[in-house]
């Protein structure tokens, strides 16, 4: 069993809020969590959000990610944001290989590859997500398919490499859809991760990455979600775009 490690929290705000919204979320957050020790937390809002965001949360520990980059550092990609110009405005972290990206704009293994050496060439460290859909659940393909997420994100990832990134388990059928992985559920495949993760680097460096859970994670079930061993944080969409539902996922995180 690993060591609990300080939660970490990231609220995932997808195509969500008006900047005026944002800014003063980001504000509300800095107030209640600024200097929290006992948790990591961040926010990821939209592109056009990021830079205001990163100023009004500057210096105060909380970190701001991209929800997504282009792998190439710059070139003519039209409409494309790359790894450079999101680390630039301050954030810290960005989103790859969610599933929205995967599914609906079709990305496919070896771009989320690229995209990870990208961001980790120029110090932004990589939210890597991964998760099973109904389907591959159904057919009991869960543990086939976030091996070969796994294997194929991360190749050529060096072990020096992976403590820089956080990996997220997202089964695509609890995402949005109210429905949420059993806490034990979570957890194993949380648990197969690292034993890919061992395989691949050694148990040293897998016990240290994080690993968290998204998928409906509401303030309702985020105790029974941190209180399982293998999850490290959360990674909560609908309920991160409004602070009070927000704010409790991250009181009920700190004190587990
Ligand atoms: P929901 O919390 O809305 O299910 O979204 C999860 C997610 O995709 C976070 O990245």
């Amino acid at each position: 069993m690993t060591m609990k490690k300080k939660p970490f929290i990231l609220g995932n705000w997808k195509m969500n809020l008006t900047l005026v919204e944002g800014v003063e979320f980001a504000k509300s957050l800095r107030s209640a969590v600024c200097d929290e020790s006992g948790i990591i937390c961040g926010i990821c809002p939209p592109f056009v959000f990021l830079k205001d965001i990163c100023l009004v949360l500057e210096g105060c520990g909380i970190f701001v990610a991209a929800q997504n980059i282009h792998s190439e550092k710059n070139g003519a990609y039209t409409g494309e944001i790359s790894a450079t110009m999101v680390k630039e405005v301050g954030c810290a972290y960005v989103l790859i290989g969610h599933s929205e990206r995967r599914h609906i704009f079709h990305e496919t293994d070896s771009f989320i590859n690229a995209k990870i050496k990208t961001a980790l060439s120029v110090n932004l460290k990589p939210v890597f997500c991964v998760g099973e859909t109904l389907d591959d659940r159904e057919d009991e393909r869960t543990k086939y398919v976030i091996r070969n997420q796994l294997k194929e994100g991360l190749h050529g990832i060096s072990a020096g490499q992976i403590n820089e990134l956080v990996i997220a388990y997202e089964p695509v059928w609890a995402i949005g859809t109210g429905k949420t992985a059993l806490p034990e559920q979570a957890n194993e495949v949380h648990s197969f991760i690292r034993g890919v993760i061992t395989d691949g680097y050694g148990k040293e460096i897998a016990d240290s990455v994080y690993i968290q859970y998204g998928g409906s994670v509401k303030p309702e079930n985020a105790k029974e979600l941190m209180t399982q061993p293998e999850i490290d944080g959360l990674l909560v969409g609908g309920a991160s775009i409004k602070f009070e539902s927000f704010f409790k996922i991250i009181e009920t995180a700190a004190k587990y």
